[in-house]
């Protein structure tokens, strides 16, 4: 079984990437909604959730785990792969690789939340990737909430994307990662405001992407993952809103079980 975790529901936009690209892979998700936002935590914090979220998918039987959230991709992937024996999947490389292959002028704009722009890991890896390129970073830390709320077609909403995008704006950038789970939600709105010329990379298909390539390569892994097409999903606390979210974002009706971590 493929295991996902977020710290809410945003991860559903990687799990339904995943579903395109390995439709036949069995998936187990965690959204631990009880302590979103991850994104205002400190990193210590990030990381003991990102163990206790690893040690329920293994205890339900996951043998490969994506890392559906860039808070958690940007601090816990080193300790996670010291600590346990099976391939853990990020979502900010496959971003990264992405926008620098796609960046004409060398300008990428990055938002996230506070946690994922303050370990400035996207820098980091573009660096090597591509030493010229220019990064300019925002953390838009209102933008979970909204999503979480369900808030995507709101005037508000459009409102403070159009306040977050203006300063990336006015850099000039060619292109936009949306390094936060979340944010995919919004992708019209965020489209429509940082301008149709700026080509917006989400990440989700990327990790998926990576994913498929992994366990084409290799057997061992390929044999470790179930395939009967079975989806279960988990989070640490559950309201109707989130179960209606849910279902919108996998286009289809889906059962919500608690799991209090
Ligand atoms: N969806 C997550 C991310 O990609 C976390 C958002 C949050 O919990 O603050 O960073």
């Amino acid at each position: 079984m493929i295991g996902v975790f977020d710290s809410g529901i945003g991860g559903l936009t990687v799990v339904r990437a995943l579903m395109q690209c390995l439709p036949e892979y069995d998936i187990l998700y965690f959204g631990d909604t009880a302590r979103t936002p991850y994104g205002s935590k400190s990193p210590s914090t990030v990381v003991k959730y990102a163990v206790e979220n690893t040690e329920f998918l293994l205890s339900k039987g996951a043998r490969a785990i994506v890392l559906a959230c860039n808070t958690a991709s940007s601090v816990a992937p080193a300790i996670l792969r010291q600590r346990y024996d099976i391939p853990f999947f990020e979502v900010i490389s496959p971003a990264a690789e992405m926008a620098v292959q796609s960046s004409r002028t060398g300008r990428i704009g990055i938002i996230g939340t506070r946690a994922t722009v303050a370990s400035g890991v996207y820098e980091k890896i573009i660096e090597r990737l591509r030493p010229e390129c220019r990064v300019f970073t925002r953390a838009c830390p209102l933008l979970v909430p909204l999503v979480e709320e369900g808030w995507l077609k709101k005037p508000e909403t459009a409102m403070i994307v159009k306040k977050y995008l203006r300063p990336l704006k006015d850099r000039q950038i060619d292109t936009l990662i949306l390094g936060c789970t979340h944010y995919p939600l919004l992708m019209d709105l965020i489209q429509a405001k940082i301008g149709r010329r700026v080509r917006v990379v989400d990440s989700s298909v990327g990790v998926a992407n990576r994913l498929r390539q992994a366990i084409t390569t290799d057997k061992h892994l390929q044999t470790r993952l179930s395939r009967r097409g079975c989806y279960r999903f988990f989070v640490s606390d559950t309201t109707a809103q989130f179960q209606h979210i849910a279902s919108s974002i996998l286009k289809r009706r889906i059962r919500l079980e608690t799991f209090h971590n």
